[in-house]
């Protein structure tokens, strides 16, 4: 996150994201405590380290006095964070409302929300009011801080106005976009009522990005059918201005989980945890608590393999960490007690005095504790019923060089398409399925297993964030020299 390394510094790169990598805890008037943010873009952007970068968005705190604001800026500029300062209302309308109860779920290709598609499509015209205004607030505070020679690199679906805001500014400003979620089929997009603006707002970058190939089709097939623009191999083309259309996959800082792997804290802790589950098998979940992780699905599929399996019910537990997110929006407060519920009713069939089947825990847990976790999985369960990509899948492979686990993956995880040939591929929503994949995994020879983590292992230690940082500003630089060299013939 220095950005320094004590290397020749390459370039100044400003990443706008919504959220910030930190996120701010008041301790005072104008006292802050700063907590890493969870989720993979952050988890991705912290392993980005050749840059000299500076990251903007918003630290998930209303702060309306301006003590506190300038308190809480000079205690970012430590990190080389830049705040943006979003008010209760706008958090209500663009945060909770138009992205994450209309963007996040239709592009996980879930809808909107069941009991509230009404109210919901009433207040959409508002909620889009709210983010555009956010995305404008986001472009001052970077055309604030902006450079001649900067790359401008804005993160995820939050962020769609962005570009265009930007270029508005500066024609000339280098501008990146990258999405983190999947994009739907344009079957989906196009019954979105701000399907035409969004996407145009994109295109306005010189440069867009997503995981895998198919979003970026989906995205081009979404300009051509919308916008009536050409599909070209390069990208989406109109009226002679091309914006560039490419995947970019995304990895993790491997090093950084093998390294802490070997520290003393993390040794201790994998000891407590191996005497802790002695004799049995540990299964582990990590996810956000959020509808598109599928975790009823798992629990449910857990449930079934128990009940299928009767002589592994004292032999294996499953480690659930749900990570609370979003929680002001009413779905996900929903999806918490349908959680709760399904994991007491099988606890309470499956458990006696001394040990239950599921051990769930609503927080995160700090880097050491999850990568002793990880190490001391036989199998993880990662059952999204869809995800951009997915670097739990990621995180738990680096973290396996010892014991060779077995990772069972959403065929709709972005991380299907490169952990595929290593991991168990299923279908979340078939808990039948996902049940028989418990049993397989658990029953697993050790020399499949080798082979199966070896695959997954070398994917993820080359394919890093770094890799992926370097290529998309290397491709962005190139697309705006090209852009630049066309105008001049
Ligand atoms: C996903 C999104 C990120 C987001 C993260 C956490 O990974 O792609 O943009 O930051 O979830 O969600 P939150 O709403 O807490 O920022």
């Amino acid at each position: 996150w220095e950005g320094h390394n004590g290397r020749p510094i390459r370039q100044r790169l400003l990443v706008v994201a919504n959220r910030l990598p930190v996120s701010a805890v008041r301790r005072g008037e104008e006292s802050w405590s700063l907590e890493i943010s969870a989720g993979g873009l952050v988890s991705a952007l912290l392993g980005v380290k050749e840059f000299e970068a500076r990251w903007i968005g918003w630290a998930g705190v209303n702060v309306p006095d301006e003590a506190g604001q300038r308190a809480l800026t000079k205690a970012l500029a430590e990190k080389r964070c830049i705040p943006v300062f979003l008010d209760e209302e706008i958090v209500h309308q663009y945060y909770n409302g138009y992205c994450n109860n209309i963007l996040w779920p239709l592009f996980h290709y879930l809808g909107l929300p069941q009991e509230d598609r009404l109210a919901t499509t009433r207040s959409f015209q508002s909620q889009f009011a709210a983010y555009k205004k956010a995305n404008q607030m986001f472009a001052d505070v970077v055309n604030k801080h902006y450079e001649d020679g900067d790359v401008v690199w804005c993160h995820d679906y939050h962020l769609m106005f962005l570009p265009e805001c930007l270029k508005n500014y500066n024609r000339k400003m280098k501008v990146g976009w990258f999405l983190h979620t999947p994009f739907p089929s344009s079957e989906i997009h196009r019954t979105l009522p701000s399907r035409s603006e969004l996407l145009r707002a994109v295109l306005a970058a010189d440069l867009v990005g997503f995981h895998t190939y198919d979003y970026a089709r989906h995205f081009v097939s979404a300009c051509t059918r919308i916008l009536g623009f050409e599909g070209t191999p390069e990208g989406v083309e109109d009226q002679g201005r091309l914006t560039r259309v490419a995947a970019f996959p995304i990895g993790i800082d491997s090093d950084r989980f093998i390294r802490a792997l070997e520290t003393q804290d993390v040794q201790n802790n994998i000891k407590e945890l191996q005497d802790r589950f002695a004799g049995r098998k540990v299964m582990l979940g990590v996810d956000r608590l959020d509808m598109i992780k599928g975790i009823p699905q798992k629990i449910l599929a857990f449930e079934k393999f128990l009940e299928e399996n009767q002589h592994w019910r004292d032999k294996v537990v499953l480690l659930q960490i749900a990570v609370p997110t979003r929680t002001d929006v009413p779905e996900y407060q929903k999806l918490t007690s349908q959680v709760h519920e399904i994991v007491g009713r099988i606890n309470g069939r499956f458990g006696s005095l001394s040990a239950v089947p599921i051990h769930h825990l609503d927080r995160s847990l700090d880097f050491y504790a999850l990568c002793a976790l990880y190490a001391v999985t036989d199998v993880a369960l990662v059952t999204s019923l869809r995800d951009g990509m997915n670097l739990v899948s990621y995180e738990f492979v680096a973290c396996q060089e010892s014991k060779k686990g077995v990772l069972i993956l959403s065929e709709f995880a972005g991380a299907a398409q490169s952990l595929g040939a290593g991991a168990i591929l299923v279908n979340p929503w078939n808990i039948t399925e996902v049940a028989a994949s418990i049993k397989q995994a658990l029953n697993m020879s050790a020399e499949e297993r080798e082979k199966r983590h070896l695959h997954n292992f070398t994917h993820v230690t080359t394919h890093t964030a770094q890799e992926w940082a370097e290529t998309f500003v290397s491709e962005l630089n190139d697309t705006v020299i090209e852009a630049q060299q066309r105008v001049r013939k």
